[in-house]
């Protein structure tokens, strides 16, 4: 193989067509593409505009002797989670060994909080690699599953939109089925960021009702995605998962529904085959520290 041209150390980057083609050419390959962007050029530069910091202003770049882009990376964060998710880094194959460590830490550097996350398919291998030798933890497999709206849309008298007075109650189903995740209950209920929350009621109609699950949902390039869904242990297998994935998909408009859940969460799981949800594809999330 040709030694790679020596490269610029990463830098901030003013163009901005080079940098989107950049990088739709590595997200259309599971094998070089991060998740959370998308993986398709029609859409990704909505879904880079969507991000909470201007993805301008957080991009680095590596330019060849001829000023292409080599490499890139960029990142957006949450000051109320504490964390940070990672987009990238993208190399070319050439230059991947000698840049995609400074690419990582120029994103770290930027970043105002302690907790970072990369999520990525499991065929990027040169990404769980340069995890692993940085001592970021590797985290369980995530299915990223799929079904069409249409398929699991079904109106349900005891799903309503959440309330400010269901904090407590969402809080508490949320800090017990996704401990250290990337939105807070406050911003769940609140209907932050775009999101979309939906309770199931022991007693719909009534003032005595009780919160007996959650789901949360956004709207995302199209598709529903559903980020969210617990129900209180002691009202499972009684068909409260079933309307509630049936409320959202009526709720919000959108061609499927989509989802990552961690592959060892075997009801989840159990859930979702039985209702005749696809997977597409296998993810894993990398953090640091670990
Ligand atoms: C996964 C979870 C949401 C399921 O909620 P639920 O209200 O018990 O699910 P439902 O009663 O609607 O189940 C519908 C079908 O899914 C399947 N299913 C659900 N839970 C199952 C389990 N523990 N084991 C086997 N099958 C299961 C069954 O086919 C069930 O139908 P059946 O009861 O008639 O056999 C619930 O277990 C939970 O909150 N778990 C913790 C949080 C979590 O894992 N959330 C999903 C990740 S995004």
């Amino acid at each position: 193989m040709t030694e790679p041209t020596p490269a610029s150390a990463p830098a901030a980057c003013s163009d901005r067509a080079a940098a989107l083609r950049f990088i739709a050419s590595m997200q259309t390959d599971p094998a070089t593409a991060t998740a959370y962007v998308g993986t398709l050029e029609e859409g990704l530069e909505t879904e880079l505009e969507d991000l909470d910091q201007d993805w301008m202003d957080t991009l680095r770049v590596c330019l060849d002797s001829d000023g292409s882009i080599t490499g890139a990376v960029l990142l957006e964060w949450d000051d109320e989670v504490g964390m940070s998710w990672i987009h990238g880094p993208w190399c070319t194959p050439d230059t991947w060994d000698r840049d995609a460590v400074d690419l990582l830490r120029a994103a770290v550097e930027q970043a105002p909080v302690g907790r970072h996350e990369i999520y990525a398919d499991l065929s990027n291998t040169r990404l769980a690699d340069l995890a692993a030798d940085q001592g970021w933890r590797g985290g369980t497999a995530h299915c990223v599953m799929r079904i069409s709206r249409e398929a699991a849309a079904q109106a349900d008298g005891s799903v309503r939109p959440v309330r400010p007075g269901d904090l407590d109650a969402v809080r508490a189903l949320h800090e017990a089925a996704f401990p250290g995740t990337y939105a807070t209950a406050r911003q769940l209920v609140d209907g932050d960021q775009g999101y979309r929350t939906l309770v199931a009621d022991s007693s719909p109609g009534s003032s005595d009702g009780k919160v007996i699950g959650f789901i949360t949902g956004q709207e995302d390039d199209g598709d529903v995605y559903l980020d969210f869904l617990a129900v209180d242990p002691a009202h499972r297998r009684q068909g409260v998962a079933r309307r509630l994935i049936g409320a959202l998909a009526a709720h919000l408009p959108g061609e499927d529904m989509t989802l990552t859940v961690a592959d060892t969460s075997e009801a989840a799981l159990a859930l979702y085959d039985a209702l005749g949800w696809e997977r597409t594809a296998t993810t894993r999330g990398y953090r640091w520290p670990a």
